[in-house]
């Protein structure tokens, strides 16, 4: 069976003071039996709220990544910072990435990175408004998963990775997809799969909802058959809202 994971992308959100107290309060909760937590600080962040959650079950992820090992890289961080500064995931593909310049085919080499640094890679699909209301939703998250992961295999650790479905225009909108929108593409997303790398694959790996998850609207979210976490952005920011959805979660776990 698959874990409900919850997972706090800050974006580039809080300051030390702030990453420190939000660390060092998710870091006095006991993770509920068959869920994971998760934390995206931003770089600067990492080791300080990786200090404050050291010791706990709580699990930390870069928000992005470079795909080469070292170089003349201004400004970027490769896999094995991450891994140094004691991340296990990595997101990749957000669409505030995507609208920032970065192609399907970057991202896919980045998830290679990842899996080869044993990162576990969080690949995030989605489409915009104007797609969904042209109905290309599928064909926009069919060519992004195939060029996510490209020509992985079992042996490289695509086993390993996690999906992450963030309509482009639930995001940071208040605007959530209902759960019939978000599951019926989460179970596209499965069959993507299974018709790709087999069923056995498709059942293990997990894929989340991201867009506007909160306390009200997550158990709904999260009780769909094919949703197993959320990937969260504003309400990670305050303990109380963070900690209101690892509850909902709980009761599905
Ligand atoms: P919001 O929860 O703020 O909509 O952000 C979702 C998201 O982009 C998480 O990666």
């Amino acid at each position: 069976m698959r874990s409900i994971l919850i997972a706090g992308n800050w974006k580039m959100n809080t300051h030390l003071k702030e990453a420190r107290a939000l660390g060092s309060g998710l870091a006095k909760i006991q993770v509920p039996q068959g869920m994971e937590v998760l934390l995206a600080p931003p770089f600067p962040y990492l080791y300080p709220v990786g200090e404050e959650i050291k010791g706990t079950s709580l699990l930390l992820a870069g928000q992005n990544m470079n795909p080469a090992d070292e170089g003349a890289q201004t400004g970027e961080v490769s896999a094995g910072m991450l891994k140094d500064l004691g991340a296990s995931h990595v997101i990749l593909g957000h669409s505030e990435c995507r609208a920032r310049g970065e192609s399907s085919e970057l991202i896919g080499e980045k998830l290679a990175q990842a899996l080869k640094h044993d990162l576990v890679p969080i690949l995030c699909v989605g489409e915009s408004l104007e797609e969904r209301q042209a109905d290309q939703t599928i064909q926009v998250i069919e060519d992004q998963l195939k060029l996510g992961l490209g020509d992985l295999t079992h042996a490289q650790g695509l086993d390993r990775v996690i999906i992450a479905y963030e309509p482009i225009w639930a995001i940071g909108t208040g605007q959530v997809a209902s759960p019939q929108e978000a599951e019926e593409v989460a179970r596209d997303i499965r069959a993507y799969l299974a018709k790709n790398y087999g069923q056995d694959l498709a059942e293990k790996i997990q894929i989340l909802y991201g867009g506007s998850m909160k306390g009200e609207n997550a158990y709904e979210l999260l009780s769909q058959d094919n949703i197993d976490g959320g990937l969260i952005g504003g309400a990670s920011l305050k303990l109380e809202s963070f900690l209101e959805i690892i509850e909902e979660g709980e009761k599905l776990a």
